[in-house]
């Protein structure tokens, strides 16, 4: 898709579809709230187009509602698409990117391959409006029907954003251009995820991997079983054997020039391409859907493409830890004990809760390599979702200056994480008989449980960990974004890189 910035007055933009956006401006009082939708860019022929449609009350000013208009009067454009982003008083880039993706969704099937987007008046200014434009619209034109053989490509070739006049067009662009590096990294994300297992083993994520950092130039080591075996990482290793496919240890490097030696990020990513369980296998019901156990390596391999083409100056080590969860004769069974590479002692009470087992050695060799700040995603529980449900993913901070810049991040982001506890009581419940730590807790408070099995393996260093197992892939159809992989913690992860540049 491309990405055209022009300064013009709307009414002379000479596209397919002009799309502009509605806000609700009126008041809430009680039963009788009464809409009161404007468009939210200040336009008189566009406003005058859309005047009839206003007054028929067509236009609800409800979030992501469309109306198309054809041969708008006064407009040079074809079609006039309205689409509607809720409260004025609440209206953000959140709401925004929704609005911009719902467009695209709505004109995508129609087979309209090229729109122009006005940009609407964001208190947070032009520049955030135009990010979360393009990114809204990147991410709304993936749909994840690769393998069908009727698949059309609907794919929309272009997008224009209609700035006014007397924008300041270098910076528009740059955040135009950004925005869609980060949108483009999201959807690199969502495609490794949508990948089924038989197509995505661990060495073809590895490869995927590998051919990312080649274009981008980023430093990319591969490691198989033999040196994963040589490293000590028996947690890692514990799962690995069960499987015919071999594990993958995949290290990425971005080290710009003129960075300082301090801080060095340490990205780490649970990327289990399938989780049968292993031995304490899972239900038949559902298991096709832990192909997307990998989600969190993925938005490893997805942030750092968006970090190598935006060059901030800081130092990032990414580590995914790639491997299946398969029951076979060479598969770990419950009560075995692994030694871990940071030498602690773990009693597997149930070998599905294998993620916080390749975590364990990933995060404890990001600190071997010299990393001041760990951040983890994964796939981790399906007690985050009954937790959280799929309005939120789960944070876990033990310490509360990195969990600041997190929250920095979110608010660019757009996306909802809600921070979970750390408190001491919840690791005694991994205590063990017979070894240092037990991989679960019992059946109360297991998102915690697991986060805390991870604490051990970061002791003092400054740490994030992101539960996205309810959010990675998404049930439902939106009218912004399709069904299926979702790509979160990439952007996110991307700005909580950005806010440790040198001198922010
Ligand atoms: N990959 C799963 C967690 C998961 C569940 C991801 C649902 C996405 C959707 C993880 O490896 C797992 O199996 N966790 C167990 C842990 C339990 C055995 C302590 C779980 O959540 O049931
Ligand atoms: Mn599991
Ligand atoms: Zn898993």
């Amino acid at each position: 898709m491309n990405t055209k910035l022009i300064t013009a007055n709307p009414a002379e933009v000479e596209t397919e579809c002009l799309i502009a956006f509605a806000l609700d401006h009126g008041e809430d009082h009680g039963e009788n709230k009464k809409p009161e939708p404007r468009l939210a860019v200040k336009d008189p022929a566009v406003e005058k187009a859309v005047a009839d449609l206003i007054a028929s009350g067509e236009i609800s000013g409800k979030p992501f509602e469309t109306v198309l208009l054809h041969r708008p009067q006064g407009l040079k454009a074809k079609r006039l698409l309205v689409v509607s982003c809720g409260k004025a008083r609440s209206f953000t880039h959140v709401e925004l990117r929704k609005g911009a993706g719902t467009a695209l969704r709505t004109l995508k099937p129609k087979m309209i391959k090229s729109c122009a987007f006005t940009l609407p008046e964001l208190s947070s200014g032009a520049e955030d409006a135009g990010r979360a434009i393009v990114e809204g619209a990147f991410v709304a034109d993936l749909d994840p029907d690769t393998y069908r053989s009727d698949r059309k490509d609907y794919s929309t070739q272009e997008i224009t954003v209609v700035a006014p006049a007397g924008s300041d067009q270098a910076k528009l662009q740059s955040a135009v251009d950004r925005a869609r590096i980060i949108a483009e990294s999201q959807n690199f994300t969502r495609g490794l995820v949508n990948e089924p297992s038989n197509r995505l083993t661990p060495t073809m994520l590895a490869d995927r991997a590998q051919k990312m950092c080649d274009s981008v130039g980023l430093k990319c080591e591969i490691m198989g079983p033999d040196k994963i075996k040589a490293l000590k990482m028996g947690a890692f290793w514990s799962v690995a054997q069960g499987s015919d496919e071999e594990p993958r240890l995949i290290v990425m490097r971005y080290e710009p020039q003129g960075a300082p030696e301090k801080p060095v990020l340490g990205l780490i990513g649970k990327g289990i391409t399938f989780d049968t369980g292993g031995i304490s296998i899972k239900p038949a019901e559902g298991m096709e859907k832990m192909k997307y156990d990998m989600a969190g390596g993925a938005a490893m391999i997805g942030a750092m493409r968006a970090i190598a083409l935006l060059k901030p100056k800081v130092k990032v080590i990414s580590i995914v830890c790639a491997s299946e969860n398969m029951p076979s004769g060479k598969a770990q069974k419950p009560g075995d004990v692994q030694i871990a590479m940071s030498g602690k002692s773990i009693e597997v009470i149930n070998t599905d809760a294998e993620g916080r087992l390749v975590l364990a050695d990933g995060l404890h060799y990001a600190r071997t390599l010299g990393c001041t700040h760990l951040i983890d995603a994964a796939t981790l529980t399906g007690a985050v979702v009954v937790a959280l449900g799929y309005a939120n993913a789960g944070v876990f901070a033990n310490d509360d200056d990195a969990y600041k810049h997190f929250t920095q991040a979110l608010d660019r982001s757009g996306e909802k994480f809600w921070r979970m506890p750390l408190d001491a009581e919840y690791g005694d419940m991994i205590r063990s008989n017979i070894a240092d730590i037990m991989n679960t807790g019992g059946r109360w408070g297991g998102a915690i449980t697991a986060a805390m099995f991870l604490k051990e393996f970061v002791e003092d260093t400054p740490w994030l960990h992101l539960d996205i197992a309810g959010t990675a892939w998404m049930e439902e159809n939106k009218s912004w974004i399709a069904k299926g992989p979702s790509g979160i913690a990439v952007r996110s992860l991307v700005e909580w890189v950005k806010s440790y540049e040198a001198g922010k």
